[in-house]
C-alpha cells in the first residue's frame, strides 16, 4: 500500500525555517514509523536525521512526535495510524530544542535526571539490607523507565516553564526515595520541595498517559507530596495548597478558594490577589468566604476522611506494611 508520511525537517544550524516534507513509501502489514524512516533514509534522502538503536522500545532514543503525541517510532505501526487519522505526520519531541529534523537537543533532559542523584545513598555502605518484594513494588514501575522523553515532551508544566525538574526525572526521584534503603530520603524531598520541584506539575496526567513503558510518573510525583507531607515538610506554596485543600473540603466538603489563597500564599501576598478576588465574587465563581456553608451530604465526606485517616494510622501502626 503506497502512504505518504509528512516529516517536520529543520537544520538550525543552516538557520533555515522549519518545513513539512513529504514522502511517498510502500508500506507493509506490521511496517513501524522506524521501518519507514529508515527506507526514506535509505532510498530518498540520506540527510533524515533521527534517533535509533534498539529498534525493540527498550533504548528509548526513536521518541518523536508522531501524529500529534510523543511515542517510540519503533513500537508504533504505519498503517493502524493510516487507518486512524488518514496520514502520518512526524515531528521531533515537544518542550525540547530540535536539533535537527526528528533529533531534540537532551542535554537538558539529562541534567533534570543528574539534579534528582539517581543514585542509592544507603546510611552508610555496609547498609546491604534487602528489599522485600512488598517494598519492590513500590517502586517497581518507577525502574522500568527507559528515558525516551516522551513524557517531558508532553508536560504542560514544563511547556510553561522549562526550568521544571519534569516527570522524567520526577518518577527517578521516587525510585530512590521510595527505596526502603535509602539514607536521605527526607533531605532529597527538601530539595525537591524547592522552586521548579514536584509541586509545580499541574496534574495533567499526560505522562502517564504517554509513557511507552507504564511508568506512570503522575502516580510518583503523588507519592513524593505525600511522603513529604508526612515527613512535614510543608513549608513551601504547594505543600500549604494541598494542604489547605483538604482541609477546606473536610471543613466545608467545598473548595474555600479565599481562604486557600490566605493560606498558600500567606497574609501579604495574598492582599495583591483582593482585586482578583472581587471580581470573582462578583461574577459568582467564588463563594463568600468564611460564611461558606457546608454542602449537602456532608456526612459522606466526613465517612471518607475517616476511612482514609484509619487506613493510615494502621499503616503507622504496622509499621507502613499494610
Ligand atoms: S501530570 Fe504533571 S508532570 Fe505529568 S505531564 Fe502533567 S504537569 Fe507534567
Ligand atoms: S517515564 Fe516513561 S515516558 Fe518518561 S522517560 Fe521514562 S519511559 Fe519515557
Ligand atoms: S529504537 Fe530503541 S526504543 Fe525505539
Amino acid at each position: 500500500m503506497k502512504i505518504k508520511l509528512k516529516i517536520k525537517r529543520s537544520a538550525p544550524l543552516n538557520e533555515s525555517e522549519p518545513f513539512f516534507q513529504a514522502f511517498s513509501i510502500d508500506a507493509y502489514e506490521g511496517m513501524t514509523v522506524l521501518e519507514a524512516l529508515l527506507k526514506i533514509a535509505d532510498e530518498d534522502d540520506p540527510t533524515l536525521s533521527f534517533r535509533k538503536s534498539c529498534r525493540s522500545a527498550i533504548c528509548g532514543s526513536c521518541a518523536m512526535t508522531i501524529n500529534g503525541h510523543a511515542r517510540l517510532a519503533c513500537n508504533t505501526q504505519i498503517l493502524p495510524e493510516i487507518h486512524k487519522f488518514g496520514e502520518v505526520i512526524l515531528e521531533p519531541l515537544s518542550n525540547h530544542a530540535v536539533l535537527k529534523d526528528l533529533m531534540v537537543d537532551l542535554a537538558p533532559f539529562w541534567e533534570k535526571m543528574e539534579r534528582v542523584m539517581p543514585y542509592l545513598t544507603p546510611p552508610d555502605a555496609e547498609n546491604t539490607a534487602k528489599m522485600t518484594s512488598e517494598d519492590e513494588a513500590k517502586i517497581d514501575k518507577s525502574q522500568q523507565c527507559i528515558m525516551c522523553g516522551s513524557c517531558n515532551s508532553e508536560c504542560n508544566a514544563l511547556e510553561i516553564d522549562e526550568h521544571y525538574a519534569g516527570p522524567a526525572a520526577l518518577a527517578k526521584a521516587w525510585r530512590f526515595i521510595g527505596d526502603t534503603r535509602e539514607g536521605f530520603a527526607e533531605k532529597r524531598l527538601d530539595k525537591l520541595s524547592t522552586e521548579h520541584g514536584m509541586w509545580d506539575c499541574v496534574r495533567c496526567g499526560h505522562c502517564t498517559q504517554y509513557c511507552p513503558k507504564n511508568v506512570a510518573p503522575l502516580k510518583a510525583i503523588e507519592l513524593l507530596r505525600s511522603r513529604a507531607i508526612k515527613l512535614g515538610i510543608t513549608d513551601n506554596h504547594g505543600a500549604k495548597h494541598a494542604l489547605s485543600m483538604t482541609n477546606s473540603i473536610k471543613r466545608v466538603g467545598r473548595l474555600d478558594e479565599a481562604a486557600m489563597t490566605f493560606k498558600t500564599l500567606g497574609f501579604l501576598r495574598s492582599l495583591g490577589m483582593i482585586p482578583f478576588g472581587i471580581k470573582m465574587e462578583l461574577h459568582g465563581k467564588m463563594p463568600l468566604p468564611l460564611i461558606l456553608p457546608q454542602i449537602d451530604g456532608m456526612d459522606e465526606v466526613k465517612a471518607i476522611f475517616k476511612t482514609f485517616e484509619e487506613k493510615d494510622k494502621n499503616k503507622e501502626d504496622s509499621g507502613g506494611k499494610s
